[in-house]
């Protein structure tokens, strides 16, 4: 017998009030419906089905691959969404589990869980509820005298008593296959609303089939977010699960409110993170580092015994013991390697270093490959773009660069090379060369008094 599991993620979101659908909007810079996809991969659940509609080209980008998708046209509501899934999933034996796809926090353990429970008991549908301190916005459970499930009632459809209810439908269900799609048919339209609601299978269901509520106690788990408020506390919540997760492992963070770690972070022990630090993707941090402060670090691999101030790292890799920082920015691919230094309002783009170079301050470049031991003087740039094209700078081994040099792309530095400070570089230098791009200073001997204002002019 296979399990299955619906993802609902066809609606807009209207409460969202942004342009991405809801499932694809970003937590943690990673789109919400990858939390609750990579979440049924890890569980018991052997096919996902997910139910697509608004905008779906957004959505089937992100899962390309890993899912079955049903199509939704036009969005009348969760019942009917999932009798969308019926030609995928009819005449298959199994359990489905049907969830939202707006709950980002759920875990596969949640979800395995939920779905051994129907299972022993050998129930044909079982409702996961909770218990919410505010349960505005959820459906109410519905209980008779005898503690079972009757019904859920939307909470614009409580009264004022029903409101009062704490025990929430989260929208995870767990049914017997063979009974889902005879039981959703049956839905029938609210008039209120004009939508079908997957909730009314409870009522369809209860008079002849085996129904149960089996309320989780990790609640805030399965939290649904409809708007950028919600948005903000399920990132929250996922933000100090994250830290404490690292916490634990050793990883030492200073002021964690102030520290957002993604998802799919890697960071080893013994490692520091100071406040106002990002760090997102699927970025790995080496022993011995330490992070931050204000710093950004996205989809980087930072080696061991590195360290990052005040600096921000995209798509970029940084070898043993280095420093970046303060106000570096490394992006695109840039290289750096071992005991390098990158300091103040240095810019490396698509760009390697080897071991032990420095751009200590002001200094730009892009389209690079720089050997080891070169030195970048102080406003060194590489002029990569001729304003059509992109060129690449080649810079040999030990090369000193002087302040303020332009080397004018293509153009190719050899090794033990000296450019003096100053110089415009359009043609290569050979290996052992000095290079000298200037004008000659002249000196014109008394002048300067012409050109002086006298003291007391300023009077
Ligand atoms: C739903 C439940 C509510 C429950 C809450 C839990 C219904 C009627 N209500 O309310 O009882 O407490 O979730 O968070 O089921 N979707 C579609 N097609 C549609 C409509 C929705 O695919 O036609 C998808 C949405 O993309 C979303 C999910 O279903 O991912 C839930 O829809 P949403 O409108 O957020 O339902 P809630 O009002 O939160
Ligand atoms: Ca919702």
């Amino acid at each position: 017998m296979n399990n299955y599991a619906i993802v609902l993620a066809a609606g807009k979101g209207t409460r969202m009030k942004t342009k991405l659908p809801k499932c694809a909007f970003p937590i943690l810079k990673k789109p919400m419906i990858e939390y609750i996809v990579e979440n049924i991969e890890k569980s018991v659940v052997d096919e996902i089905i997910c139910v697509v509609g608004y905008k779906k080209e957004y959505l089937e980008e992100l899962l390309d691959g890993r899912v079955d998708y049903a199509y939704q046209e036009e969005q009348l509501g969760t019942g009917h969404a999932v009798k969308m899934a019926e030609p995928l999933l009819k005449g298959k034996t199994g359990t489905t589990i049907i969830l939202l796809g707006d709950m980002p926090l759920i875990d596969m353990k949640v979800i395995n869980k939920v779905i051994s429970y129907h299972q022993d008991k050998k129930n044909d549908l079982t409702v996961v509820t909770a218990e919410f301190d505010n349960p505005k916005g959820y459906g109410r459970i519905i209980r008779n005298e005898y503690d079972s499930i009757e019904k859920i009632i939307e909470h614009k459809d409580c009264t004022k008593e029903q409101k009062r209810i704490k025990e929430i439908n989260t929208g995870i269900y767990i049914v017997d296959n063979s009974l889902l799609f005879e039981a959703v048919s049956k839905i029938k339209v609210n008039e209120r609303k004009g939508e079908f609601y997957l909730t009314d299978i409870v009522e369809i269901m209860k008079n002849d089939y085996k129904v149960d509520a089996f309320l989780l106690w990790d609640s805030p788990k399965v939290m649904g977010v409809n708007d950028l408020y919600t948005i903000s506390l399920a990132e929250k919540h996922l933000r100090n699960d994250i830290n404490k997760k690292h916490m634990l492992n050793g990883v030492s963070i200073i002021n964690p409110e102030t520290v957002t770690i993604g998802h799919s972070v890697v960071i080893e022990e013994g490692v520091i993170i100071n406040p106002n630090t990002f760090i997102t993707g699927d970025s790995v941090i080496k022993k011995g580092c330490e992070i931050g402060p204000n710093t950004e670090i996205h989809s980087s691999i930072i080696h061991k015994n590195v360290s990052v101030k005040h600096s921000l790292v995209y798509d970029s890799i940084v070898f043993d013991k280095s420093s970046i920082g303060p106000f570096a920015h490394l992006r695109a691919g840039a290289v750096i390697g071992k005991r390098n230094r990158i300091g103040n309002f240095v810019e490396v783009k698509k760009s390697t270093t080897g071991v032990g170079t420095k751009a200590a301050h002001l200094a730009y470049i892009g389209d690079t490959t720089t050997g080891e031991n070169v030195n970048f003087g102080c406003g060194s740039i590489t002029v990569n773009y001729d304003g059509v094209e992109k060129h690449r700078t080649i810079i040999g081994d030990d090369v000193f660069i002087g302040c303020n040099t332009n080397l004018i792309a293509p153009v190719s530095i050899g090794n033990k090379s000296f450019i003096a400070a100053g110089s415009t570089v359009t043609k290569n230098v050979p290996e052992g060369a000095m290079a000298i791009a200037r004008n000659k200073q002249i000196n014109k001997a008394d002048y300067a008094k012409n050109l002086i204002r006298p003291k007391d002019d300023t009077k």
